[in-house]
Parts: structure tokens; C-alpha cells; sequence
């Protein structure tokens, strides 16, 4: 699912809401799975998938009854690399073997891109294909239709989140499945607002300004800014102190035209752009990725044209300000480092930061700037 560790909580009884029974296993979801399989027993959501064993909680494959139909899933998800060949691939068959015999419906999610039209067909002539694969090669792009191989249909799984799809399915007694796939759009506009969801949203929303607050206010204090955090006055919104000092950028540029160049050149830079380019030019996210929001809690959202993000004041506030003379060489404890950039390339968000930090280093020291002085 790709969400935040943070989110989780907050996403599984969503998912609960909407009847979801069953999650799988992505790439995004292994990197916390402990955390996503404890937030979703929680929630009550059962996590299926045949590649992370020895997981308490996670099941191989699930079969639901439904109207007296046995509709049976399994997930194929992100298996951990030590799990790969022969041995993975034989627990996959035996799942898909054991839960095709006891199934009138099958529905494979598969996140791990382990089916494709031959596969497809080798299954339908060992024991039975999957009636839907929801996901893999074929179906895991934005673009993508469904398709009908054999008997199974492939349906599209879209990372993005922009549709949403319905498979209508008759059973028979000694017929196959009848099916009917239809997609919509998830757009803001055309789908109402829940209001268990938005009730969910603006309680994390609230939640996560309190935690914003918190950590500008400790951020500034490492950092030795006099800004304030930001006022929490409503859910969903900060409201203005502008109590900070912000030294734009720019103004360094006449006197460190180079170091300029370099700056504008690298990723801080555009840290702001970043934010706009995900939709997320939120305030938990611009504390670390906005200069300017840290110290005024303002923020232009388009930059007109000018780099915003994270600017020389983020890593040289204790030398600021100084005039024509250049800062008072006298004053102990002015210098960068590293626990300047610690603030901000912290455990969660930077973490290989401390593994490689030399590297990090190097690349911000305006190197190639000396290089050609
Ligand atoms: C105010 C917060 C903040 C501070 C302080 C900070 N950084 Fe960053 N840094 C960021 C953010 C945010 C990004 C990601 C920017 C983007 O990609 O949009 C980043 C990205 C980087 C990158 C680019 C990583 C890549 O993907 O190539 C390097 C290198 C880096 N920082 C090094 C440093 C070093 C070294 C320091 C300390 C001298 C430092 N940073 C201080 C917030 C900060
Ligand atoms: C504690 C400071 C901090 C906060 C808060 C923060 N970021 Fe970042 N972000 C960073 C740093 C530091 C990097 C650079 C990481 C690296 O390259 O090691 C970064 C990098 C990124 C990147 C580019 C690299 C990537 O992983 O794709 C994106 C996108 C991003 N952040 C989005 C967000 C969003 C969205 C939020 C809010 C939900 C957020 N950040 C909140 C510090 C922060
Ligand atoms: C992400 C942190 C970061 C940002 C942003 C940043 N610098 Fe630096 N800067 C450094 C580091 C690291 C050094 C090297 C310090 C050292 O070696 O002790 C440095 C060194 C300098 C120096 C000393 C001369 C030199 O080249 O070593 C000047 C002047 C300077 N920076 C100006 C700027 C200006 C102006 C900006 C914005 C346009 C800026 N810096 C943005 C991290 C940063
Ligand atoms: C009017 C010219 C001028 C402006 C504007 C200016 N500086 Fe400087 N700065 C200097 C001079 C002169 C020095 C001393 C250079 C030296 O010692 O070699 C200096 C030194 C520095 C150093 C090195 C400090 C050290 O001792 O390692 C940093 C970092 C720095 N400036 C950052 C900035 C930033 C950030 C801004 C913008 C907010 C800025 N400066 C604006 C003139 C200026």
C-alpha cells in the first residue's frame, strides 16, 4: 500500500469500513511489515500473501463464503530475496494447488509480478488458473485494460489510485463464471466525501500539525532560530506567526555568487518542488522541505520562478547575519556540522544518512565550487 508507518492505523479500519477482507503484500509494505501486519490485525483485516512465511498473522491464501460460493484469495507479494527460487516458487504452487481445489471462485492479487499469459495457461492445464489476477505484468500501469486469457481475467491494479475497478461475477451450478468488468474515476470531484473517512483524515491531519509543531519548535531550537512553531488553530490548517527570520536566498547571491550556483543546482533546492510535484505542500511536510515555512509559516506554493525549499539559512543560520565584512571571526561554535543536517536527515526520513553521511557531505560542501577556485 505504500503508506506511511504512521498512516497505518489510520488506514486499516478505513479499509475495514469499506469491506475490504483481505490485503497483500507490496514492496513499499515489506519495508515495515511488522508494522503492517500489527496495524492490520488490528484493524481486522487479514494480510494474505505466500511469500513472507513465519509471519504471525500472515496467511498463504484465505476462502470467503460468499452466497454459498467459495470465493478463495491469494496474494503472490513481495517475497523477501533470501526467499527466491525453487524453494518460493514451490510454496507458491502448493498454496495455488490447495486453494483452487477448495475454491468456486479464485482471485490471485498479484503483487510481485509472478503471473503472465504463460504462466496463465500452464495453470489452466495443471489445476486450474486463477479466475482473476488482479494486478501483475500485464496489468500494473496506469493505462492498462483488462484482459481475458483463457478463462481468467486480468485486471488492472493502478499504483496511482486514479481508478477504481468493479468485476461482476455470476456462478452457476456447472457453468463458468460470468464477468463483467467496469472502471471509474477516483477523482475528487466525481466521488463524494465519506464522512467516516474524512472524520478519520481530519483527525490524522490534526495529529500530524500537533507533531509538526513539535518538531519545528525542537528543530529551531537546535538550530538556534528564534521562529516559533506553527500555531495549531484549526484542523487541516496552520495559522501565521511571523516572528521568524527568514534570509532569503537571494540575498546571499551578490557575495557568494558560487556557492549559490551549487546550492541552486542541488536537490535542496528544489525541496519544495518536490512537495508540489507529490500534492503534498502540506505543513508536517514543509517543516523539513521549506526554509521559509519553518521561520513564517508562510509559503508560496508556485515559486514564481525562484528555487524554494531548503536554502543556505537552513545549514547557515549561525552565521547570520553578517554584512560586507563577512561574519565575526571571533564568535566560537559558528561552524557546520553534521548535527545541522540531523535535524532534518533524521531515522524515518533520511535513512541512509548516518550509514553514508560522508557522501552526503561531500555533496553539499559546494565542492564543485572549490574544484574550479
Ligand atoms: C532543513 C532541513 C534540511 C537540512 C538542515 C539538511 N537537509 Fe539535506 N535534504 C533535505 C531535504 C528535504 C532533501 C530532499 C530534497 C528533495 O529531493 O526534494 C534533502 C536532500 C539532501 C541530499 C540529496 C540526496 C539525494 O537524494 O541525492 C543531500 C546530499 C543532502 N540533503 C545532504 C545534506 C547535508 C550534508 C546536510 C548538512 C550539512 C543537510 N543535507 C541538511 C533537508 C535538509
Ligand atoms: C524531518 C524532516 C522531514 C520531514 C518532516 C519530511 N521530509 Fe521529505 N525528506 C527529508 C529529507 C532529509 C529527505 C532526503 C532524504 C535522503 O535523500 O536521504 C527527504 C526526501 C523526500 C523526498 C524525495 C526522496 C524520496 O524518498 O522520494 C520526498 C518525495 C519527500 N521527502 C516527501 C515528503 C513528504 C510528502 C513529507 C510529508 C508527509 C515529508 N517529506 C516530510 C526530510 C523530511
Ligand atoms: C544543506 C546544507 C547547506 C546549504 C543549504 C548551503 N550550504 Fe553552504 N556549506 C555547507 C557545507 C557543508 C559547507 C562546508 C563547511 C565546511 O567544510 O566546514 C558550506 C560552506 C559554505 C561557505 C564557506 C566557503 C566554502 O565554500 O567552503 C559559504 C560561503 C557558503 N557555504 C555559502 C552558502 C550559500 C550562500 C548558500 C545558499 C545559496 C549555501 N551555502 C547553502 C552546507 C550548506
Ligand atoms: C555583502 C556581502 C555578503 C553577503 C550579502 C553575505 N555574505 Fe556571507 N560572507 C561574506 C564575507 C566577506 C565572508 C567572509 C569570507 C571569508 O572569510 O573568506 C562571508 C562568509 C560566509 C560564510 C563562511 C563562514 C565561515 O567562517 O566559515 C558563510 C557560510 C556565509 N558567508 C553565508 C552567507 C549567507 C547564507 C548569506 C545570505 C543569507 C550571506 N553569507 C550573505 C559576505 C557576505
Amino acid at each position: 500500500m505504500s503508506l506511511p508507518d504512521r498512516m497505518m492505523p489510520v488506514a486499516f479500519p478505513i479499509l475495514k469500513s469499506m469491506q475490504y477482507c483481505a490485503v497483500g503484500v507490496g514492496r513499499p509494505d515489506y519495508n515495515s511489515l511488522d508494522r503492517y501486519i500489527a496495524a492490520a490485525k488490528d484493524a481486522g483485516v487479514p494480510v494474505v500473501n505466500v511469500g513472507a512465511r513465519d509471519k504471525d498473522g500472515v496467511v498463504p491464501y484465505l476462502i470467503k463464503q460468499v452466497g454459498g460460493v467459495r470465493v478463495g484469495i491469494i496474494s503472490y507479494g513481495f517475497a523477501p530475496p533470501d526467499q527466491e527460487g525453487l524453494e518460493l516458487r514451490k510454496r507458491r504452487y502448493t498454496a495455488l494447488k490447495e486453494v483452487r481445489e477448495k475454491s468456486d471462485f479464485l482471485v490471485l492479487m498479484d503483487e510481485g509480478s509472478v503471473t503472465d499469459e504463460d504462466w496463465i495457461k500452464r495453470q489452466a492445464e495443471r489445476w486450474g488458473a486463477p479466475d482473476a489476477i488482479i494486478g501483475n505484468r500485464l496489468g500494473m500501469s496506469l493505462l492498462a485494460q483488462h484482459r481475458v486469457i483463457g478463462k481468467t481475467w486480468v485486471l488492472p491494479s493502478t499504483p496511482q489510485t486514479k481508478k477504481i475497478g468493479l468485476l461482476e461475477v455470476r456462478i452457476e451450478p456447472g457453468k463458468d463464471p460470468q464477468m463483467n468488468y467496469s472502471q471509474g474515476n477516483l477523482n475528487e470531484a466525481d466521488v463524494p466525501e465519506d464522512p467516516v473517512v474524512k472524520k478519520a483524515l481530519d483527525d490524522y491531519a490534526a495529529a500530524e500539525i500537533q507533531r509538526a509543531a513539535a518538531q519545528s519548535a525542537a528543530v529551531n531550537q537546535k538550530l538556534g532560530s528564534t521562529a516559533q512553531p506553527a500555531v495549531v488553530t484549526k484542523s487541516g490548517s496552520a495559522g501565521t506567526t511571523t516572528s521568524g527570520v527568514y534570509y532569503d536566498s537571494r540575498t546571499c547571491a551578490p557575495c557568494h555568487k558560487s556557492q549559490y550556483e551549487s546550492w541552486a543546482a542541488s536537490k535542496h533546492a528544489s525541496a519544495v518542488k518536490t512537495l508540489v510535484a507529490k500534492g503534498r505542500d502540506m505543513p508536517a511536510c514543509l517543516n523539513c522541505h521549506s526554509e521559509r515555512y519553518r521561520q513564517t509559516s508562510a509559503y508560496l506554493p508556485s515559486d514564481q520562478g525562484f528555487k524554494l525549499g531548503v536554502e543556505c539559512a537552513s545549514c547557515h543560520s549561525r552565521v547570520l547575519p553578517h554584512g560586507p565584512a563577512g561574519p565575526d571571526k571571533s564568535i566560537e561554535g559558528d561552524k557546520i556540522d553534521l548535527n545541522t543536517c540531523r535535524v532534518c536527515h533524521d531515522k524515518e526520513q533520511s535513512p541512509d544518512f548516518e550509514k553514508d553521511h560522508k557522501s552526503y557531505w561531500k555533496r553539499t560542501r559546494h565542492d564543485d565550487v572549490r574544484a574550479s577556485q
